[in-house]
C-alpha cells in the first residue's frame, strides 16, 4: 500500500512534542512491514538532508485566497521512507514558533500545508514511484492537518478522481481543535455546501468554525494514541465539546497505543550516555549502569554525589496539562524526603519562575532546568529512578514509555495512555511497572509516590522486578504499526 504520513511537525527536524516523534517513526515501522510510505511536513529551516537517493525538487501553484502561491518540495529517503518538504516562505525559520502566531497567519499556513500535501502524489514521484498509483491512503495528524481530508474529498474524491486514495485522522490531543469565527470557513476554498462540516455548536459562544470536527467527520477512519484516551474523547469532559461527533464516528473510530523509537531511546545504544560519566546498560546491566549514570546526572547538575538517594525526574512541557501544579504542591513534602527531584522544561512564564524558585530554595536536593534539551531528556531517564507524569489529560504519553525501556520506574496520573501503559505494580504477584493514582490531586499523588519510595528504600528486590519488567517489554512501533495497517485495510473496504 502507499502511505502519505502528513504532519506539522516531524522529528528530528521539528518538534514540539510527542507527535513530531510519531511523525519520525510510525512511517518507518509501516515502511518495515513492506509498505511505501511518504511523510510530508513542513520546511521550517534549510535542512541540509541526505541526497544521496531520489533527490527531487518541484514547483506548484497554489491558492490562497486569490493569491498565488509557489510551493516547492525537497525529497529525501531515509531508513526507507521518502520524506518530503514543502517549502514556501511561511514556513521558514517557524521551527521554533510552528504553532505560533496571529490566527490568519496560521491559518494560511495550515491551509497551504494541507493543500499541498494532497497534491503531492502526483508532483513528487520518488525514487520513480508515483504514490498516486494504485491504493493510497494519506494519516493526517491533529486538526492541523485535519483539512487534509475534506480537501482530498471535495478536490478529488467528489469529482471521480483518487477515487481509491483514503484518509485516517489521528488524535493526539483534542484540546487544540483549530476554532474560530464561523467566517474562516471563507478562507479554506471549499464548495458552501462544505460550510455545515465546519460548524459546531457552543454552548457558551454558540455557533463557531472548527477544523477537527470537518476533519473528524470526512476521514474514512479515526484513530486515537490509546484505548484510554479513546474512552475519555467520548465522554463531555474529555472530548472537548467534540464527543458527539466522535461517538457518531463510533464504527470508523479506534485506540492504538504508540510506540517509541527503539534506536533513538535504547539505554543500550543511547548516544547521550557515552560520554560525562554516563554509560550504556542493559537489562542485565541495569543495576551498575545506572548507578553510573545517577552519579553522572548528579554530578552534572552539580547535586551531592549520593548512591542511595533516590532522584526522582519530572520531564515535560510546563503547562496546566502536565500538572507541573501538582508536583508543585507536594513540594513541601517532598524536600522533607531524602530524595532529590530534577525537572526539565520550558512553558508558561509562572511555571518557569517556579522551577527556578524550587531550585533556588532546596539547592542540594532540586534542580530546575527551564530548557529543552534532547540531550538531557535521554540523560534524566537514564539517571533517575523514578519518572513523574501526574498529567491531567494525557493522550498516550511517551516519556513514560521511554522511562520504562531504561529502568526508571513510573509514577503517574491514572489517564489516558498513562492508563494503558503503566500497569500498577502489584506486591503480591509481583507484576506490573509503577505506580498510579486515580485523581488529579497532589495528596493522591504523595500517596503513590511514597508507596513507590517506601518499595525503593525496603524492597529492592521488587524494585529490581520492577525494572527488569518495564525494560523487558516489547514498546517499538512494530506492534502499533501492524493495527494501523488494519486501518488502513478497513479504510479500503468501504467503497
Ligand atoms: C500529544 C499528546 C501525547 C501523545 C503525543 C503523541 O503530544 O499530548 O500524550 O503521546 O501527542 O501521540
Amino acid at each position: 500500500m502507499n502511505v502519505i504520513v502528513v504532519a506539522a511537525e516531524c522529528a528530528p527536524w521539528s518538534k514540539t512534542g510527542g507527535l513530531g516523534d510519531v511523525a519520525g517513526a510510525l512511517p518507518k515501522a509501516l515502511a518495515r512491514r513492506g509498505h511505501r510510505v511518504m511523510v510530508v511536513v513542513p520546511r521550517y529551516g534549510n535542512y541540509a538532508e541526505p541526497k544521496d537517493t531520489g533527490t527531487c525538487f518541484i514547483q506548484l501553484l497554489s491558492y490562497f485566497g486569490v493569491q498565488d502561491m509557489e510551493v516547492s518540495y525537497f525529497h529525501s529517503y531515509i531508513d526507507g521512507v521518502d520524506f518530503v518538504f514543502v517549502d514556501h516562505p511561511v514556513f521558514q525559520h517557524q521551527e521554533n514558533n510552528i504553532y505560533g502566531g496571529n490566527r490568519p497567519d496560521i491559518l494560511k499556513r495550515m491551509i497551504l500545508f494541507c493543500k499541498a500535501a494532497v497534491e503531492v502524489p502526483w508532483h513528487v514521484p520518488c525514487g520513480g514511484v508515483c504514490y498516486g498509483d494504485g491504493n493510497l491512503a494519506f494519516i493526517a495528524n491533529d486538526w492541523h492537518t485535519a483539512l487534509l481530508p475534506v480537501y482530498l474529498k471535495a478536490y478529488y474524491r467528489d469529482k471521480g478522481l483518487m477515487k481509491y486514495a483514503r484518509s485516517v485522522l489521528v488524535i493526539h490531543n483534542i484540546a487544540h481543535q483549530g476554532r474560530g469565527p464561523v467566517e474562516d470557513f471563507f478562507h479554506l476554498d471549499l464548495p458552501e455546501k462544505y460550510m455545515d462540516l465546519f460548524t459546531l455548536y457552543d454552548p457558551i459562544g454558540g455557533d463557531h468554525f472548527n477544523i477537527f470536527a470537518a476533519g473528524l467527520k470526512t476521514a474514512d477512519r479515526v484513530v486515537t494514541v490509546s484505548h484510554g484516551y479513546a474512552w475519555e474523547l467520548k465522554t463531555s469532559q474529555g472530548g472537548w465539546g467534540l464527543h458527539g461527533i466522535i461517538n457518531d464516528s463510533d464504527w470508523k473510530f479506534r485506540g492504538i497505543v504508540n510506540g517509541i523509537d527503539i534506536k533513538d531511546w535504547n539505554p543500550e545504544l543511547d548516544v547521550h550516555l557515552s560520554s560525562d560519566g554516563y554509560t550504556n546498560y542493559s537489562s542485565e546491566t541495569v543495576k551498575t549502569g545506572k548507578l553510573h549514570c545517577k552519579a553522572a546526572l548528579q554530578k552534572e547538575l552539580g547535586l551531592p554525589v549520593r548512591r542511595n538517594v533516590p532522584v526522582i525526574g519530572f520531564i515535560g512541557r510546563l503547562d496546566h496539562q502536565k500538572g507541573v501544579d501538582l508536583i508543585a504542591e507536594a513540594m513541601p513534602w517532598m524536600v522533607a524526603q531524602d530524595v532529590q527531584l530534577v525537572m526539565l522544561g520550558t512553558g508558561r512564564p509562572d511555571l518557569e519562575e517556579m522551577l527556578r524558585k524550587f531550585e533556588r530554595e532546596n539547592h542540594d536536593k532540586v534542580r530546575g532546568w527551564v530548557g529543552f534539551s534532547v540531550k538531557m531528556a535521554h540523560r534524566i531517564t537514564a539517571g533517575a529512578d523514578i519518572l513523574l507524569m501526574p498529567s491531567r489529560f494525557e493522550p498516550c504519553g511517551l516519556n513514560q514509555l521511554y522511562a520504562m525501556k531504561y529502568g526508571t520506574v513510573p509514577v503517574v496520573h491514572a489517564v489516558g495512555g498513562l492508563r494503558d501503559t503503566v500497569v500498577p505494580f502489584d506486591p503480591f504477584k509481583e507484576t506490573g511497572y509503577g505506580w498510579t493514582f486515580e485523581r488529579a490531586e497532589s495528596g493522591m499523588l504523595v500517596h503513590a509516590l511514597g508507596n513507590c519510595l517506601n518499595t525503593y528504600w525496603n524492597h529492592k528486590k521488587s524494585w529490581e522486578g520492577l525494572r527488569t519488567r518495564g525494560m523487558t517489554q516489547d514498546l517499538s512501533w512494530d506492534n502499533a504499526a501492524k493495527h494501523y495497517e488494519e486501518v488502513l485495510v478497513a479504510a479500503k473496504y468501504q467503497w
